[in-house]
């Protein structure tokens, strides 16, 4: 597991250009085969909700690697509850944790925790989510959630045949994120700005002409919500015309939108379903895609994100500055935040077994191989 954990983190850190190679020695890299040992504190690892996979997924990667290299971790679930994660904050800050890593529910929520861990300089690691205004956030680490958001849009640009359509215009409903979640902008914009030049040449339409964050987001990224939001529109717009594509932002809402589609007729040779992209790779979409259901999802690989943590918050606590990190693009309202940006991967039919089950973030069994 060790062995493995250095192994991603040495990749990464060659991937993303020597990120950690400043600052007197070989940060990543050497920090990836320092011999693990006991006693180098406490770590405190926050993640939103266990009721979504991956963040299970997260929350396990970041305590083994650190618990690899002689950390105590103390990892916390906050079941989506704002005043949970306010008080595991506070509660690690008490007990002297000597860094945190942060997946926060609402990303503005945490100021006043923020500020006692920075009077007591406790480092703090933005975790996929950027906590936002707020001067209290030393580092960020996550995918770059514009370029997510673009392959959200390729997803409908080639599922839905848009460069050579079969009919015109094509007609689409789009889904946001959670409003309180900064990630939710970039995928939104890095999709619309990908789909623009179609709505521009009238390849596509909005069939209820709902469009904006604001007015698609989903809040808490509850699939139950876009499901009933999903239900509304299709008794609304669509009992004269048919449904072709959906902006989904992540894969619950897309099986959400999947059943609700199905529910009144779609899904049969005269009447497709339409085309849905979505995000995380979750164990249900891997099998929806398997079945010729959901088009594509984005995997974003939670052990690479995890291993970046890892090496992060060591070479901090080994009193070494990183370096090589971007610090142009995540501006959180008070600061800019140097940002550790990972790619994501588009999942197809195509490229499923080979990009999720030869990699092992599933099991052939786990998804009923
Ligand atoms: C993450 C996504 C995830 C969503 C819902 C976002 O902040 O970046 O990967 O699907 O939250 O949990």
């Amino acid at each position: 597991m060790y062995k493995k954990i250095a192994a991603i983190g040495l990749g990464l850190v060659l991937a993303v250009g020597s990120v950690f190679a400043g600052g007197g020695r070989q940060s990543g890299g050497t920090s990836g085969g320092t011999t693990a040992s006991a006693g180098k504190g406490l770590v405190g690892v926050l993640m939103p909700t266990r009721s979504e996979e991956r963040w299970i997924k997260d929350g396990d990667a970041v305590k083994a690697g650190l618990e690899q290299l002689g950390y105590t971790v103390e990892l916390q679930y906050a079941d989506d509850d704002i005043p949970t994660q306010v008080r595991q904050l506070e509660d690690l800050i008490t007990k002297g944790a000597k860094a945190l890593v942060i997946a926060s529910i609402d990303g503005s929520s945490l100021s006043n925790g923020l500020a006692e861990a920075a009077a007591a300089k406790i480092p703090v690691i933005s975790y996929d989510r950027l906590l936002m205004r707020s001067p209290n956030v030393d580092y960020y680490v996550s995918f770059d959630n514009y370029k997510v958001g673009q392959q959200m849009g390729d997803i409908l640009i080639k599922g839905m045949n848009l460069d050579s359509p079969a009919k015109k215009p094509l007609i689409i409903e789009l889904f946001a994120g959670s409003p309180d979640d900064n990630n939710s902008v970039g995928f939104y914009d890095g999709a619309m700005d990908k789909l623009k030049p179609y709505f521009d040449n009238g390849t596509l339409l909005i069939g209820s002409g709902q469009q904006g964050r604001d007015v698609v987001g989903t809040l808490r990224w509850d699939a139950a919500e876009a499901m009933k939001r999903m239900e509304n529109l299709l008794s609304a717009y669509y009992t004269s015309q048919t449904l072709d594509g959906i902006l989904s932002p992540y894969d619950p809402i897309s099986l959400s939108c999947l059943e609700a589609c199905k529910a009144v007729g779609y899904g049969t040779a005269d009447k497709p379903l339409p085309v849905v992209g979505g995000q995380d790779c979750i164990i249900a979409s891997c099998k929806s895609i398997l079945a010729g259901e959901q088009y594509a999802t984005v995997l974003k690989d939670t052990r690479s994100l995890g291993a970046a943590t890892v090496i992060l918050v060591d070479t901090i606590l080994n009193g070494e500055t990183p370096t090589g990190l971007d610090t142009s693009s995540y501006h959180n309202g008070s600061k800019i935040v140097p940002s550790l940006l990972l790619d994501s991967v588009i999942v197809t039919k195509e490229n499923l077994i080979s990009a999720v089950v030869d990699t092992g973030y599933h099991t052939a069994a786990e998804l009923g191989l």
